[in-house]
């Protein structure tokens, strides 16, 4: 198994894999103990996964105290959720701040945790700053050395510390085409991609780079991601996997859909990661309110929708290289805010008191 950790994460973040799991192995946890109300104590995720791959959560500066103790507690991956993206990291043209990110890689690194770098190019972290000077629009040749400049400083200041980068987030078109049209390819060309991974590549040659997406699962999407892997190896072009991200809800996508794109994915020998999981009770076009309070009935839909699909990802635990949720608990998910500001969502594992909820114990207790 250790073995098989260097290969596939490198031998810094396979030795502190190693050394956490190992912990957890003879505490039961990372944390104090958790009890459940009937006094039992809820296992540790990643203890629970460990022969099966990561489990990892995205985290935000203040996350990292605010829900201390589950993440010290279940995960062994961390994800930035916005702190390492462009927008984030340079602001303006004349600010440059990696005080969020590097909180996370420190936390990260305190605890024996592995890092998911996320995301070096995503059309909707892309500053205004970035494509101009003195208000009106750059020199193409100066964007790409702007975002050289971002992509080289970013990788190497977390070089042996961030095991794996989405390079690309959200580059591919939903249905017709073939890239999506983002500022990047409007400005770029679809160079762009190519250039990203090759200057990520040579900041840090050890690390796993990622391309990234939703909806990666759907047969339409699966295919033009394939051609676009096929086309960047025919170049010489190093990528090594497909984050599939993994904002899913009770009735989407079936379970055969996401075993299909698994294995399309691993059959090109590609690592396969979940990048993003949450279960949403409302499909992405539905702005109604109709659940203002997670029910024992919702809760076991939502339970047994986690189960299928972990038990899918045990199957395919030799491809998969990490599955992390996209955010800690109830309370700070994304999905409370978008797309309807306020409405409450119950995505993932853990309520808004941080407790276990019944998805938990469906996927953990097997
Ligand atoms: C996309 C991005 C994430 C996050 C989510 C939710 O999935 O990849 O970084 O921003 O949207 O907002």
């Amino acid at each position: 198994m250790i073995d098989a950790r260097v290969f596939r994460y490198g031998v810094k973040a396979a030795a502190r894999a190693a050394a956490t799991l190992a912990m957890i192995a003879v505490t039961g946890c990372l944390g104090g103990p958790a009890e459940r109300q009937s006094g039992a104590v809820a296992p540790s995720l990643a203890g629970v996964y460990a022969d099966f791959f990561p489990i990892g959560t995205a985290v935000q500066p203040r996350t990292l105290s605010s829900h201390n103790e589950l993440i010290t507690r279940h995960f062994t991956s961390l994800t930035a959720e916005n702190h390492m993206k462009l927008h984030t990291i340079r602001p303006t043209s004349s600010r440059v701040d990696y005080s969020g990110a590097d909180s996370v890689v420190d936390f990260a690194e305190a605890h024996g945790m592995m890092v998911r770098g996320h995301a070096l190019i995503w059309h909707e972290a892309a500053p205004n700053w970035f494509f101009h000077d003195s208000g009106s629009r750059a020199d193409p040749e100066i964007i790409r050395r702007r975002l050289q400049n971002h992509i080289t400083e970013t990788v190497a200041r977390y070089r042996g510390r961030v095991y794996a980068w989405d390079v690309v987030n959200e580059g591919i078109s939903d249905s017709a085409g073939f890239l999506r049209d983002t500022i990047w390819l409007e400005t770029l060309g679809p160079q762009y991609i190519a250039d990203a991974f090759r200057w990520a590549h040579a900041a840090d040659p050890d690390a796993r780079l990622f391309y990234n997406d939703y909806s990666a699962i759907e047969p339409g999407k699966r295919e033009r991601i394939v051609r676009l892997v096929n086309e960047l190896r025919a170049d010489g072009v190093p990528i090594h996997g497909v984050g599939i991200q993994g904002h899913w809800t009770l009735t989407w996508p079936p379970v055969s859909m996401i075993r299909d794109a698994i294995e399309r994915y691993a059959d090109l020998g590609l690592d396969v990661e979940i990048t993003e999981l949450d279960i949403s009770f409302y499909s992405w076009d539905d702005r109604t309110t109709r659940y203002p309070t997670l029910t024992d009935t919702m809760e076991q839909r939502q339970a047994a929708r986690y189960e299928e699909i972990f038990r899918l990802f045990r199957e395919y635990s030799d491809v998969i290289t990490n599955v992390t949720f996209w955010g800690v608990a109830d309370d700070v998910s994304w999905l409370n805010y978008i797309p309807v500001q306020g409405r409450p969502n119950y995505p993932l594992l853990f309520d808004r008191a941080h407790r276990e909820k019944q998805a938990f114990f469906a996927i953990t207790d097997f």
